[in-house]
């Protein structure tokens, strides 16, 4: 709330003189300097406005893309309990791509437009997605070291300086952490059951932890985006301050499950206080990225399809809401909904 007044009070100051942009520019820094959230209405350089935009397209377009190869399990899920887990979980990744969408369209890009870049192959999505899931193990792995993943690059974004993209991943997280612990108690109960079980869970361990590994992104000195997303805050970390971060708390998980992780290079170095690790193989990731992994072509025909079946929904939502907004009841309407008091006080109707 505070950006809000220092904007406005630069914006006030500086009237309509073309001197404007250095006073609305100044107080911008000194809100983001002074950890306060930038919001919606307030002023921001147009490179912040679209490296967010890219930053939450790229991880709306993740959570729903990531639906895919997880959803090829439902149906194959082996127990009543798994399925139900399995379906809520999937349900879960729909909602987060729905926030972000929402905090992307605080920022004046709209969904359609967002979703017609991810189709035409314009705007990328993780390339961990690009993976197959080719045994129920896989689903363990995946919530094990994808949402773990997830989780350690997304922890810090609570406080990134963005209103809006902040306060979609408190509620984001949460629901990652329950994604990562039904993954490991689905491996830990692979690893503890029958010998062909316990290798299913290392064969999928070996396939998704390098690809996990990359999940932070290019190494420091060769990542883009990186310095100037940490100079406005709206990343806390470095990509590898954060793969550390990751190895670090994996270790020891693996050793609870009783599954060995792919690095013969991974070992504890005492006077670091950090684990060393092996190698990536930063070439499988340029090809990934390039469109050359094992399932890009599959995951953007299934998303496309996805979107051209459900345009009737689309549609049919769409009619309803303006049949609504029509009908010469409609503001009669709303006034006759009883108003409710949500936990932080506010009243809603
Ligand atoms: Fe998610
Ligand atoms: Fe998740």
């Amino acid at each position: 709330m505070a950006a809000v007044t220092a904007g406005q009070t630069a914006q006030a100051a500086a009237g309509s003189t073309d001197g404007a942009d250095g006073a609305l520019e100044a107080a911008f820094d000194a809100a983001v300097a002074a950890d306060e959230r930038i919001e919606p209405r307030d002023w921001m350089p147009d490179a912040y406005r679209a490296s967010l935009v890219r930053q939450m397209a790229q991880h709306a377009h993740s959570e729903i893309i990531g639906m895919l190869p997880e959803a090829n399990w439902i149906t194959r899920a082996p127990s009543l309990r798994r399925k139900a887990i399995l379906m809520a979980k999937v349900q879960d990744e729909a909602g987060h791509g729905l926030y972000l969408y929402s905090a992307a369209e605080t920022l004046g890009t709209g969904r359609e437009e967002l979703l017609d870049k991810l189709h035409a192959g314009r705007q990328r999505y993780s390339s961990i997605f690009n993976y197959p899931t080719l045994t129920w193990a896989d689903v363990g792995a995946i919530g094990w070291l994808v949402d773990g993943a997830a989780i350690t690059n997304q922890v810090p974004l609570c406080r990134c300086s963005y209103g809006p993209y902040a306060r979609a991943m408190v509620r984001i997280c949460k629901e990652e952490s329950f994604h990562q612990r039904q993954g490991y108690e689905l491996l830990l109960a692979l690893s503890h059951g029958t010998p062909a079980q316990h290798e299913m869970a290392q064969d999928a361990v070996n396939r998704w932890w390098w690809p996990s590994l990359m999940m932070f992104g290019p190494p420091d000195d060769a990542s883009s985006h990186s310095a100037q997303s940490m100079t406005w805050k709206i990343k806390r970390h470095s990509n590898d301050e954060l793969r550390q971060r990751f190895v670090d708390i994996c270790v020891p998980q693996a050793e609870v499950l009783g599954l060995a992780l792919p690095d013969p290079d991974l070992r504890w170095n005492e006077e670091r206080g950090q684990h060393d690790f092996g190698a990536i193989d930063w070439t499988e990731f340029q090809e990934v990225l390039k469109g050359n992994g094992p399932c890009n072509e599959q995951r953007l025909t299934q998303r496309r399809r996805a979107h051209e079946e459900g345009a009737w929904v689309r549609d049919a939502a769409a009619a309803y809401a303006q049949k609504h907004t029509d009908s010469p009841n409609a503001d009669a309407a709303k006034t006759d909904v009883p108003k409710t008091v949500v936990p932080n006080g506010e009243a809603t109707a």
